[in-house]
């Protein structure tokens, strides 16, 4: 993307004679997938570090062994955007947080220097800007963005709902899913056409003051910056930020019910992201299409409804989160089962987030809880 040199690290000039700057955006090490950047500014021009707080997750329960709801659409919309970002769901690996920011970021920049983060968008049009170039955004997409990409959210409107996974690990696409040189088979449900990079790089070569958050270990540290931090002129690599739509995966079926992993669109070292998205149904004639009790021994299972109506379980409302810890069983709420026999089609559409070690709940998240969820399987 924009302009870089015949051959890296040789001499590449601005009209004026003097050289752009270069930087290897990489990650794990030199190990890891990289990108090789070209500022029109030293990207290293700290004027002053203004203070650094404390975000970490304050939490209510440490050993929640019961299942829950949260009425995601409870939380308060915020003016700002890292304001309006709450954690609800924690643990080493990886922060689970919803955010309704109603307005775009303007005042200063953001990077999360730990995480990947995975901003799910219920609601809400705009932008997200980078320092590696511009995506336009909309109600259903997934916005990758790597640890380290400095940018901003800009919104078209007030009425903005996101659901944010914010990874200590890398998320790719599912190994499973790719052949050895790293591209996704044809059993893929999703390809690299439906995968869409940055389609604008916005260049800014102003000098001045510069406000960039800077999160790391659980602190914000304010950082004031002599020059743009969106500079970069050109680049090319395979670290960049991307979207992807919930809309455009396309869903595996059988004929009798498939398993939670033919949901599933990115994975990490500690958990994985699926997508529950509209489908035909099971088609053996005997079919029960509503999933069968499952103990999910060593796993968390989040699931965060987005639309449709969710066929196995019952009050359901968008924005809504259920968690089933691992340990015990749960399955289809009384009679989910019977109702499902015979149904050709679902239009549900839910992000379920599966976590290998158990989750902290929040003040937060304990505040948007609702009614006794662990006791709804009880017959009588
Ligand atoms: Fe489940």
């Amino acid at each position: 993307m924009g302009r870089i040199p015949h051959k890296r690290h040789t001499v590449f000039r601005k009209e004026n004679g003097d050289l752009y700057y270069e930087e290897l955006f990489g990650t794990i090490g030199f190990d890891g997938m990289s990108s090789l950047l070209y500022h029109e500014q030293r990207p290293t021009q700290v004027k002053r570090i203004v203070k650094s707080e404390d975000v970490s997750p304050k939490i209510a329960e440490e050993f929640n062994m019961k299942a829950l709801s949260l009425n995601g659409f409870g939380l308060k919309p915020e003016s700002d955007f890292l304001e309006s970002r709450k954690i609800v769901m924690t643990n080493n690996d990886l922060h689970i947080c919803l955010a309704a920011p109603q307005h775009s970021t303007t005042e200063y920049f953001y990077k999360n220097t730990d995480s990947d983060e995975v901003i799910f968008v219920h609601k809400g049009t705009g932008t997200l800007k980078t320092h590696l170039g511009n995506i336009p955004f909309e109600y259903g997409d997934y916005l990758l963005i790597p640890r380290g990409t400095i940018y901003q959210m800009h919104f078209d409107q007030e009425d903005n709902r996101l659901f944010i996974v914010e990874s200590k690990h890398p998320v790719y696409t599912p190994k499973r899913y790719r052949n050895w040189f790293g591209q996704h088979l044809e059993h893929s449900p999703f390809c690299e056409r439906d995968m869409f990079p940055p389609s604008e790089l916005e260049t800014h070569n102003e000098v001045g003051e510069f406000l960039l958050k800077v999160k790391k270990q659980e602190q914000m540290h304010h950082y004031v910056y002599a020059a743009h931090p969106f500079s970069v002129v050109g680049y090319d690599g395979y670290n960049y930020p991307y979207k992807f739509s919930i809309h455009d995966f396309e869903p595996i079926t059988g004929r009798v019910h498939m398993p939670p992993p033919i949901h599933q669109t990115f994975e990490t070292k500690a958990f994985v992201i699926c997508s529950f998205v509209p489908r035909m149904y099971d088609y053996h004639p005997e079919a029960i299409p509503a999933p069968y009790h499952h103990s999910n021994i060593d796993s968390d299972e989040v699931l965060y409804y987005v639309d449709g109506d969710f066929m196995s379980r019952n009050h359901i409302e968008k924005g809504q989160i259920t968690l089933h810890p691992a340990g015990i069983p749960h399955g289809p709420h009384p009679g989910a089962a019977e109702r499902s026999i015979g149904k050709k089609s679902t239009e549900e559409l839910a992000v379920m987030v599966d976590t290998f070690a158990p989750l902290k709940i929040t003040e937060t998240g304990a505040k948007l809880v609702e009614g006794d969820y662990y006791t709804s399987w009880l017959e009588h």
